[in-house]
């Protein structure tokens, strides 16, 4: 028995010195939240015995010995607490423009740095990069430049450039859209509201972002393909989300859904938290608009709404809120402006969650059953709040609707206990797979290395648009069908013209 055990202990020691794999991790984009889901998976990769070279605005503090900071840490500000809360359309105007404009900027910030240009100079071999699939494809000219399979990462749902490029359907009649209302289920304002957010934000991607991007990389590293071909050539998507939060989409065999490896086990709660909660005889409701939005920037008319609203029921408040002196004197509330939210989240005392339906927060809610009062503001955040009512894990109130009848009748639903039930089933449902999306993200990691010389890609990606949408045989078909209309008239004019002619024509018996 000990002999078997040794030698399987041998054995797998054995497979992580031969499988150790040098991987590159290139992470341009400043923002905390999506480094925070990043760092799960790079951690593990590492614990698995796997080689790292991170490049990012967040080095570790004590990096394990396979991990390898390139920190790009003080090129810029670091995006958190930025935008205010509040939305309507100038915030998606300016979501645009802010999009392309750090595209720009980080990948400028990353090429500059005299270690990742080192990368180049010495072609420091890599078995797979990791190129995060947001707002640039810088990345993926320095993951070609250093020879390296791309596998892309992602921490929400894609953004609205990518489904050409791997071939998945983006029809706005079906398919939920990043930044707009509507979910699964338009209605026909919203589709044309997608068409044309659509068209300002692909223009924008692609004639200031990718276009600078191509720019920037032959400026200091060499130049490259068109970035939109290297997109198409990653071997794989490893897209943060699943269909039991977001619906049945359609997807390549090579984009997997990995949805929920980055929440972790969850602390017994400490201090005045702990004391606060404990003495919550209904439960308590947690409140946080995350970490992008500066949640204090709210109007004072609708945190009025959001504070008589909560004076309706008898459970206890945790709000994640900046400025503690605004909310200070009420019995029912704990303010923070930092909290431990899954923590939080896991307790049994904690009823439901009122957010801005991020994709972390709402990971870590159907991760813990918590029933959800999604409040969209930005982002993919309205896209996941459509897919929050439609999966039944909570229900979805607009900024503008925000009153303290509608928050009340929002609030009050989730509170159900029946709903309830039916979240912790649906958080059954969640858990339910063959395998756990760590082990599917660092698998399809490791296959990519594996197989350097395959791709997946569906045919889907290759065709032009006109053949995507069988515009060439629709127009064989308009000619065909012109033409015989135009024979027919021919033929029925010249037998009307000779029916005409018949009386005249009695001279000449010899007609045919
Ligand atoms: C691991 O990565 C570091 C940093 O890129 C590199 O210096 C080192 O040579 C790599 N180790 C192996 C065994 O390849
Ligand atoms: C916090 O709120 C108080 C009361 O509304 C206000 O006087 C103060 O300026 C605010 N502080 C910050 C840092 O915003
Ligand atoms: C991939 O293709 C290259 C070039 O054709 C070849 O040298 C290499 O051995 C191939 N790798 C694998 C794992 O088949």
């Amino acid at each position: 028995m000990n002999l078997i055990k040794t030698f399987g202990v041998f054995a797998s020691l054995l497979t992580l010195c031969v499988d150790s794999l040098n991987i590159l991790c290139i992470l341009p984009y400043e923002g905390k939240s999506h480094f925070f889901v990043f760092k799960t998976f790079l951690l593990e990769l590492e614990r698995r015995g796997h080689n790292l070279t991170v490049i990012s605005h967040f080095p570790e503090k004590s990096p394990p010995a396979n991990y390898h900071d390139i920190s790009l840490a003080g090129t810029s500000d670091i995006f958190e607490d930025a935008m205010p809360l509040k939305r309507n359309y100038w915030t998606l105007i300016s979501t645009g423009l802010f999009l392309s404009w750090t595209g720009t900027a980080n990948c400028d910030a990353m090429l500059q740095n005299k270690r990742v240009q080192g990368l180049v100079k010495n072609k420091q071999k890599f078995d797979v990069a990791l190129v995060e699939l947001f707002n640039s494809d810088c990345g993926l000219g320095l993951a070609y430049k250093l020879g390296a399979p791309v596998v892309s990462i992602t921490t929400h749902i894609l953004m609205p450039w990518h489904y050409k490029r791997f071939g998945i359907p983006d029809n706005p009649s079906y398919v939920p859209y990043h930044f707009l209302e509507g979910g699964s289920k338009p209605t026909l304002y919203q589709k044309i509201e997608r068409i044309v957010f659509d068209v300002y934000v692909q223009t924008l991607y692609y004639y200031w972002t990718q276009r600078n991007n191509q720019n920037s990389i032959a400026r200091y590293i060499g130049e490259v393909p068109p970035l939109e071909e290297l997109g198409r050539q990653a071997k794989f998507v490893l897209l943060y989300h699943n269909f039991v939060l977001t619906g049945s989409r359609l997807f390549p065999a090579n984009v997997i859904e990995v949805g929920g490896y980055h929440v972790g086990k969850a602390k017994p709660l400490t201090g005045a938290l702990k004391d606060f909660v404990a003495n919550a005889e209904h439960g308590v409701v947690y409140i946080s608009f995350g970490s992008v939005v500066k949640s204090s920037t709210l109007s004072a008319e609708k945190l009025e709404a959001i504070l008589a609203a909560l004076d309706e029921f008898p459970q206890k408040f945790v709000w994640k809120w900046e400025n503690e002196t605004q909310l200070e004197g009420r019995k029912n509330l704990y303010v923070s402006s930092w909290l431990p939210q899954i923590d939080i989240l896991a307790h049994p005392k904690t009823v439901a969650f009122f957010s801005h339906s991020g994709m972390l927060s709402t990971t870590e809610a159907i991760h813990f059953g918590v029933p959800m009062v999604a409040m969209p503001v930005l982002g993919d955040q309205p896209a996941n709040a459509a897919s929050i009512e439609e999966c039944g894990l909570g229900v979805q109130i607009q900024y503008r609707e925000l009153t303290k009848d509608s928050l009340v009748a929002a609030l009050k639903k989730v509170l159900d206990p029946e709903y309830r039930q039916q979240v912790k089933a649906l958080s059954k449902t969640w858990h339910d797979r063959p395998m756990s999306p760590m082990d599917a993200a660092v698998f399809w990691t490791e296959f990519a290395a594996r197989h350097p010389n395959s791709t997946f890609r569906t045919a889907a990606a290759d065709v032009w648009f006109y053949e995507y949408m069988y515009l060439d045989v629709l127009s064989v078909f308009v000619v065909l069908f012109s033409v015989i209309v135009w024979l027919v008239r021919l033929a029925c004019c010249r037998a009307r013209k000779q029916d005409v002619k018949k009386p005249k024509a009695k001279a000449k018996p010899k007609r045919h």
